[in-house]
């Protein structure tokens, strides 16, 4: 199957690093179709250029955050969701260009992410809602699901907010496509409490604790680490552009 690979993607200094060494590990991965949404009114330049250097396929899209959900880049991460209404808009390309799909995978791979290639591996075996541990997050070394004798998911090691219905990160889990054209109303919103985007996504694909198919040998082994680039302070440079969303976001490339 393909996969199709949902990075959202937003401007900040280290954008163009991230966006450039994603791309050289996707590179590597046969049979991937990257769909890179982007936080901006219009495609950039940056993005596209890495994305053609790349020879990676993919589709390059643009949503850009409702102005009252958008952080400032002083903001603290956790303050607003990430990511939403991008992974909307290509779960929305995805609904009207592979209507007809019978096959495919799909992962939501952030910009900033480290990624095994092994993952891949993983994600091509998804049935229906794939999931397997993830390093660095959490407060945790890894948080993963637990896996009883039985082979299914017994319990989460999570500890923050455990009480979700999938104490998960969004890079833990990978679905069949079918899944997603079926559901069509399944989709991230603002509407839901602090760290439960992935748990509504998956309820609202009927997905439960039971039918997850754990992966990567029983949760045993981490492919995907949730590392997060230091926010440089650049005080040497024009900070104040830097909050207000420069629109000549080339000058600080
Ligand atoms: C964690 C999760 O790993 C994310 O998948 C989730 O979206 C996020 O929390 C959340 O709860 O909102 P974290 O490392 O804190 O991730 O988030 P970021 O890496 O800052 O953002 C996630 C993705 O959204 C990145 O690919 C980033 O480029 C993109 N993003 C970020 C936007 O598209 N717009 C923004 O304003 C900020
Ligand atoms: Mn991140």
């Amino acid at each position: 199957p393909v996969i199709y690979f949902i990075t959202p993607t937003a401007f900040r200094p280290a954008q163009r690093a991230d966006l450039t060494r994603l791309s050289y590990t996707l590179a590597h991965v046969p049979n991937l179709h990257w769909i890179v949404v982007e936080d901006t009114l219009e495609p950039s330049k940056c993005v596209s250029d890495v994305i053609n250097r790349s020879r990676v396929k993919a589709t390059h899209l643009f949503a850009k955050t409702r102005t009252d959900m958008k952080m400032k880049y002083a903001d603290p991460n956790w303050r607003l969701p990430r990511g939403v209404d991008q992974r909307n808009a290509a779960l929305a390309w995805i609904r009207t260009q592979l209507s007809d799909a019978t096959t495919g995978a799909v992962y939501f791979g952030d910009d900033d992410n480290t990624y095994d290639l092994r993952l891949f591996d993983e994600i091509r075996k998804v049935k229906k809602a794939g999931v397997w541990p993830v390093g660095i997050v959490g407060g945790l070394f890894v948080e993963t699901p637990k896996i009883g004798a039985n082979g299914s998911i017994e319990s989460f090691n999570a500890v923050w907010k455990p009480e979700r219905s999938f104490p998960i990160d969004m890079a833990a889990f990978a679905l069949n496509l079918t899944l997603v054209l079926q559901n069509p109303n399944a989709g991230f919103s603002y509407d839901v409490p602090r760290g439960y985007q992935e748990s509504t996504f998956l309820e609202g694909l009927g997905i439960s604790r039971k039918n997850m198919e754990p992966l990567a040998a029983s949760c045993s082994q981490v492919f995907v680490w949730h590392t997060r680039t230091e926010k440089p302070t650049l005080t040497k440079e024009k900070k104040k552009m830097l909050e207000r969303y420069p629109k000549n976001i080339e000058e600080f490339l």
